[in-house]
């Protein structure tokens, strides 16, 4: 029998080559707000610094089977994943050795497609895939590129910003050119919005400007109930689930859903 279309998951991943800007929050947080809709979610934790993996409580001790088993075909897709504390939510941890995987990957076979090739299984049957890139536009990074079908970019609206967003449009354009051809962006959320910073306007005009539709309407607030809830190894949404970031990762998750149907009828339609 053939497979039905439902077997093979949407794949996020989110990139910013910028550490600090808000990846990892939105991928865990987005991840729940995506699974508590009955979404079968998994997220790859991509960062060798780990940190999805921890704010979403799995210890260093039972880091045992990684990303860095996955992409270096050590270990399937099944044989890595862990359950979290949120039902429908899996994830597949990070080490620090992860970091060795980009080196050892320079030199083997079709290394900007390993990613790819460990998510051709779909075990659980997943709805989406979300992967939380590292803070660098290397090996890693291009493999979540080839291996998802669009990428979310978290942008903290400051002076730096733009500078950062045209580099790495061009680095998910050359993917689209020669690796991914189906590769979009599927939005860009703005993080750690707050209003009293000067920059915050003037960024958010201009990114609007330039980018248009694909600014999410959602804004995500810079709330410090956010930045608590990892230390808890909880995603905020658990930890405080009516603080004014949890709300905020509601509305980008249904507006992210949004954009998937209205994506799912053009694809009907062609
Ligand atoms: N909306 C927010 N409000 C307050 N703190 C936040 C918010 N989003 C993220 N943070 C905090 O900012 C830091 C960087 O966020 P993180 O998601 O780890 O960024 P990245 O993965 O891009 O490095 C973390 O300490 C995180 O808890
Ligand atoms: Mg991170």
């Amino acid at each position: 029998m053939e497979k039905s279309q439902s077997t093979k998951p949407r794949v996020l991943s989110v990139v910013n080559q910028k550490g600090g800007v808000g990846k990892t929050t939105t991928t865990v947080n987005l991840a729940t707000a995506l699974a508590a809709v009955d979404k079968k979610v998994l997220i790859i934790d991509f960062d060798p610094q780990g940190n999805a993996s921890t704010g979403l409580g799995i210890s260093q001790n039972k880091r045992e089977i990684t990303s860095y088993e996955l992409v270096l075909g050590e270990a399937s897709v099944g044989k890595a994943i862990q359950k979290t504390a949120v039902p429908n939510l899996h994830i597949i941890p990070a080490t620090i050795d992860l970091s060795g995987a980009e080196i050892e990957m320079v030199t083997m076979a079709k290394r900007e497609f390993r990613l790819k090739e460990a998510l051709s299984e779909n075990p659980y049957n997943y709805d989406y895939i979300l992967i939380d890139c590292p803070p660098s536009l290397g090996l890693l990074t291009i493999n979540a590129l080839v291996a998802a079908d669009a990428v979310l970019i978290p942008l903290q609206c400051e002076f730096y910003a733009l500078e950062g967003l045209s580099h790495l449009v061009k680095t998910v354009e050359l993917v689209k050119a020669n690796l991914n051809r189906d590769l979009s962006i599927h939005g860009i959320v703005l993080t750690m919005y707050d209003r009293r910073n000067k920059f915050t306007e003037q960024i958010e005009n201009d990114v609007r400007e330039y980018f248009g539709e694909k600014v999410y309407n959602s804004v995500i607030p810079r709330n410090i109930r956010m930045s608590e809830a990892p230390s808890h190894g909880k995603p905020a949404l658990i930890y405080d689930m009516n603080c004014a970031g949890s709300k905020a990762y509601i509305k980008l998750a249904s507006e992210l859903l949004k954009r998937e149907r209205a994506l799912s009828k053009e694809l009907e339609a062609a």
